[in-house]
């Protein structure tokens, strides 16, 4: 396909808490079709829908009953489609989350596969009548019994997720099926989610236990058969000029390349998991405190690793991640931190991807007591991990790391349930108390926001073949409190400083830049000479960023 997508930005919808439309309390179509001029204003190209299908939410929407429409509570086809004509007439492109190795226990097919093996249905899921010792990541063991069928199934999550069985043809037929069913309805491409672990290896052999909750994945990461199935996925989407990102939680570099370059190549982009990695959120049970030195060494690992040969896909959020101020950067120094971490990344090569929410500074909800959680993880991590320490410490790790955080009503004023739904109504989940502060109209009406600072970004990396295309190069990787990296295009450089302490720090330019004049571009702080000289030592004030434009 065509690379439009590198010089993209996309927008993530997680619709169940963006905007109510209907007055319900539940985000809907209704509610996208309404903000799509902010979408459109914020500077983006696309937006990427998480998933908005019929699902019994077991995994709110990651588990799902019907591919093809659309979840009651969300609204129709025909109103989709009323927001795909807007979103399209306004120049945004949209992409769905296609969620093909799991579907939900209660999509007729698994309904099906359950009455026995005789029904057509049957070999759509993986059954066994002895269940091997894999671990699922989101429920205890992997195999759940069903009485139904006398047998076991695999959920790689929870037990309401049961693995389809990609081995079987006919469900890759299903799979293109659903793929042309939303391309002809005129989306621009997919979002896949946990696609390298569709295939799994032959026999189901016992892992080899050693971590809890990852058990046997070395047998269905990356499993024998994945490229042939992706190829046959990409096959599809080759005839609508679509495009794909996969998600690839785990992948390693050496096994995304393979998805990305060659005769393999059967997806754009790959969400790499190795940055989240460096405080271990994903694995709750092995979090330790924020490295910004290993998150450093996952960055410059994939932007050299990718260059000139495959495409980043650029985020620091997500819907299954906490928010990134509260985790990587400070509550205290909201702003400063804020902006300075949509520069670290927004700068980086590839196609960023910015999670509703981000672009105002949302921050971590805490919610009192667990059962006031809404997550499926976050209740396994509280009930599974750390039982020894006080309830207080263990609601402390949820308040740390849980993926509710990014699922609290999103914040547009500061009117009664931060306007994302009517007054009289109740919001299906907590809205996070700091709205009156925190929220959109706040940070429109207010030149130095943080949401400025988005549509700043985002028109600089737009309008810089040197911010889109130029090689990447890090400076100073073993410094623990600032992340400097350069941008180049033949002569052109960029130079970007972001600093993740909450002090001031000393600045040293890399030697290449010494004694060069540079124009400052951007800063989350005010300075009064644009035109500088890159000259001995400076301070970096807390959470500063700082981006010099030069040519040598
Ligand atoms: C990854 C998705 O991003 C996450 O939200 C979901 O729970 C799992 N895949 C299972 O579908």
């Amino acid at each position: 396909m065509s690379d439009w997508y590198k010089t993209m930005a996309f927008y993530q919808i997680w619709i169940r808490s963006f905007a109510d439309g209907n007055g319900d309390g539940i985000g809907d179509l209704q509610g996208v079709y309404e903000k799509l001029p902010y979408i459109k204003e914020l500077g983006v190209d696309g937006i990427w829908f998480s998933p908005i299908y019929p699902s019994p939410n077991a995994d709110f929407g990651y588990d799902i009953s019907d591919y093809k429409n659309i979840h009651p509570d969300y609204g129709t086809l025909e109103e989709f489609q009323k927001v795909l004509e807007k979103a399209h007439e306004l120049g945004l492109k949209v992409i769905m989350d296609l969620v093909v190795n799991h579907t939900s226990d209660e999509h007729p097919w698994f309904l099906e596969s359950r009455k026995g093996k005789d029904n057509p249905y049957s070999d759509y899921y993986i059954w066994r009548d002895e269940p091997n010792n894999w671990d699922s990541l989101f429920e205890g063991k992997a195999w759940e019994y069903d009485p139904v069928r006398g047998q076991y199934y695999l959920h790689l999550f929870a037990k309401k997720q049961p693995d389809l069985n990609m081995d079987n043809p006919a469900v890759r037929k299903e799979v293109e099926e659903i793929m042309r069913f939303w391309l002809d309805l005129g989306v621009d491409g997919f979002r896949e989610d946990v696609i390298n672990f569709i295939s799994k290896k032959e026999g189901l052999p016992n892992g080899v236990p050693f971590l809890p909750a990852v058990n046997g994945m070395i047998h269905y990461k990356d499993g024998p058969h994945i490229y042939e199935y992706n190829s046959q996925f990409r096959k599809v989407c080759m005839e609508y000029d679509a495009f794909q990102v996969g998600e690839g939680p785990m992948t390693t570099l050496p096994s995304a390349l393979k998805y990305l370059t060659g005769k393999n190549k059967c997806l754009d982009m790959m969400f790499s998991f190795d940055h989240m990695m460096a405080d271990c959120f994903y694995t709750e049970y092995m979090h330790r405190p924020f490295s910004l030195v290993k998150f450093k060494k996952a960055i410059s690992k994939w932007q050299y690793g990718l260059q000139g040969k495959a495409w980043n896909a650029l985020y620091l959020e997500n819907h299954d991640h906490p928010r990134i101020i509260s985790r990587y950067g400070s509550e205290i120094f909201w702003k400063q931190s804020g902006t300075m971490l949509a520069a670290c990344y927004l700068f980086l090569q590839g196609t960023p991807f910015i999670y509703q929410g981000q672009e105002i500074g949302m921050t971590n909800i805490r919610l009192g007591r667990i059962e006031h959680y809404e997550d499926i993880s976050s209740k396994t991590n509280y009930h599974t991990y750390h039982l020894k320490e006080s309830t207080a410490k263990r609601l402390h790790r949820i308040h740390l790391s849980s993926r509710d955080s990014a699922r609290t009503p999103m914040q547009w004023d500061d009117s009664p349930h931060a306007g994302f739904t009517v007054p009289e109504a109740k919001p299906w989940f907590y809205v996070n108390r700091n709205y009156k502060k925190i929220n959109v109209k706040a940070q429109e009406q207010d030149q130095d926001s943080i949401l400025n600072f988005y549509k700043t970004c985002l028109r600089m990396r737009k309008t810089s073949k040197t911010l889109l295309f130029g090689s990447y190069r890090e400076y100073f990787p073993k410094n623990r409190e600032q992340f400097i990296y350069e941008r180049q295009l033949e002569d052109k450089h960029y130079l970007i400083i972001c600093s993740f302490a909450g002090r001031a720090t000393l600045l040293k330019y890399p030697p290449v830049f010494e004694g060069r004049k540079a124009t400052l571009v951007l800063s989350n702080y005010k300075h009064r000479e644009q035109v500088q000289l890159l000259q001995g030592e400076s301070f970096l004030k807390p959470y500063e960023c700082r981006v010099y434009r030069l040519r040598f």
